[in-house]
């Protein structure tokens, strides 16, 4: 099936963020506890009891923003319960997720630590829910004062001399569900009060984020904002793409059939109407767009692997998650104008994750290479795209078979980013590049494809799935004909001259 894309390198559409490839890690499952943190003992090899296989994955990515510690579990989270010496911190149950103990060995030193190994910004979540003003204020007073004060003090009998800087700062999470069940008059007005007290000291100035709507939610949105968008940055929007139903039946993480799949890309594409309409409710409050949206939690949800604790959300991932992957991250692009972070649910061992551990064992998953594929974008000015071609179609729907991205980096080089969202047939891609600086000097390209729906990375088999280089291309002058495989990810690198 045939495609022509129009790239128009002299038309700039705007920087895309580089937040919008952040990640998200919460207490849940194997998330922190094995996943990130094995402790400074432990015989897996760790930088102060970080892990160093996952690190170094992890540094590969250029990640720019972690988002810590949830999630439903940020509303129940303690943050004085994780700090001081070890040995001594209170033990506590988690309740959301799988009733296990949670021994508060990770909290905020040891977070903070991971995001300076990582070389990203923190995004803490404060808790709203269960947690009082004074709480909240506090953290953030332990974490960013250079001063005379009680939590100044208490950080440097812990170990930290100077204060961290942190600049991203939520204020409460899913309020309307785990996060206190409120409706979003009562939020709004407790936004108000807690945000209050999230204060700027010295120079480190907090970028303050309100909870917003999960998915269509579009009366929480237009609440929230009608009665507190001057206190805000940015509002968040919570969006996971399941095949099945929540409650019912989510579907399987493998062993799917040719439906699955196509719902799974039919409800991932899904994220750009969401975006469309929350956007234009925050229009009418912010014409000028200064308060930013952020998808603070995306991904697929699946239903959890045959025998693993249903509380932890473990699942596997394939070329499936890999196109919901780029497809996401071609719609953020594509809003870059509002859309100023978001991040992946979740990093490691839960949900849609770049990586999975089992013991000392890590693979890198089929998410992981998209996002490593993908990272050329970071920060790039968008180039404005035309596109029309052949659908994909099953049982009488259809969706767009191709999704385009394309942008220049600051060195000048044009990446153009491609899924073939169709299970069988191979697209035929006609790339009309016009505006170019010069004649076209060079064009590499990186292809993730599969043949089977569900192909995976296993501990057994950790490189069934990567990149590979992809030369089915011709280029004569500006006109660029590929061929993408069914079910791809491509990135070209074009140089100019
Ligand atoms: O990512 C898993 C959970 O999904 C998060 O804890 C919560 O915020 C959302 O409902």
């Amino acid at each position: 099936m045939s495609q022509v894309i129009t790239i128009h390198s002299d038309v700039s559409k705007g920087k895309i963020n580089r937040n919008i490839y952040g990640h998200f890690s919460e207490h849940l499952g194997r998330c922190i506890y094995e996943g990130i943190w094995v402790g400074e003992d432990s015989p897996i090899p760790n930088t102060e009891g970080i892990r160093n296989d996952v690190l170094d994955a992890l540094k590969q990515l250029n990640i720019p923003v972690l988002r810590w510690p949830g999630g439903c579990f940020a509303d129940e989270y303690h943050w004085k319960d994780g700090v001081g010496p070890r040995e001594n911190r209170k033990q506590m149950v988690n309740t959301h997720w799988g009733g296990v103990v949670e021994n508060n060995h990770f909290g905020t030193h040891e977070f903070l630590r991971l995001c300076e190994l990582l070389g990203c910004e923190p995004y803490i979540s404060g808790n709203v829910g269960s947690g009082t003003v004074q709480e909240m204020s506090e953290w953030v007073e332990y974490m960013t004062f250079d001063g005379v004060s009680p939590m100044a003090a208490w950080r440097q009998e812990n170990g930290r001399e100077k204060p961290w800087n942190v600049k991203y700062f939520g204020v409460g999470n899913e309020n309307w569900g785990c996060g206190g069940n409120m409706r979003p008059e009562y939020y709004a007005d407790l936004y108000r009060r807690y945000q209050t007290y999230v204060r700027n000291y010295g120079e480190n100035k907090i970028y303050k984020i309100a909870c917003g709507p999960n998915v269509d939610d579009y009366r929480w949105m237009e609440t929230v904002m009608r009665e507190a968008h001057p206190y805000m940055d940015a509002i968040s929007l919570h969006y996971y793409t399941i095949p099945g139903e929540f409650w019912t039946g989510k579907g399987p993480a493998t062993g799917f059939s040719e439906q699955e799949w196509f719902t799974t890309m039919k409800k991932a594409l899904h994220m750009d109407e969401l975006i469309t309409r929350h956007s234009a409710i925050m229009d009418q409050y912010d014409p000028n767009k200064r308060i930013g949206l952020i998808v603070d939690e995306w991904g697929t949800w699946f239903d959890v692997e045959p025998g693993t604790n249903p509380g932890f959300l473990y699942q596997q991932n394939t070329i499936r998650d890999a196109l919901v992957a780029g497809l996401t991250l071609n719609i953020f692009h594509e809003h870059n104008d509002r859309v100023v972070m978001a991040n992946i649910a979740q990093i490691v061992n839960v949900l849609q994750s770049v990586i999975l551990t089992e013991g000392e064992k890590m693979i890198l998953t089929p998410t992981y290479h998209v996002f490593d594929m993908y990272k050329v974008h970071q920060d790039a000015e968008r180039l404005a795209t035309h596109h029309s071609g052949a659908d994909y179609e099953m049982n009488g729907e259809k969706i767009p078979q191709v999704s385009v991205t394309a942008s220049r980096d600051e060195a000048g080089k044009i990446h153009v980013s491609l899924c073939n969202v169709s299970h069988a047939e191979q697209s035929d891609v006609k790339i009309q590049l016009r505006g170019l600086s010069g004649a076209v000097k060079q064009i590499v390209g990186r292809q993730l494809a599969a043949d089977s729906l569900d192909a995976h990375n296993t501990f057994e088999s950790p490189e069934v799935l990567k990149p590979a280089a992809f030369t089915a291309f011709e280029q004569e002058g500006d006109v660029l004909r590929a061929k993408l495989a069914p079910m791809s990810v491509t990135v070209l690198e074009i140089t100019a001259e």
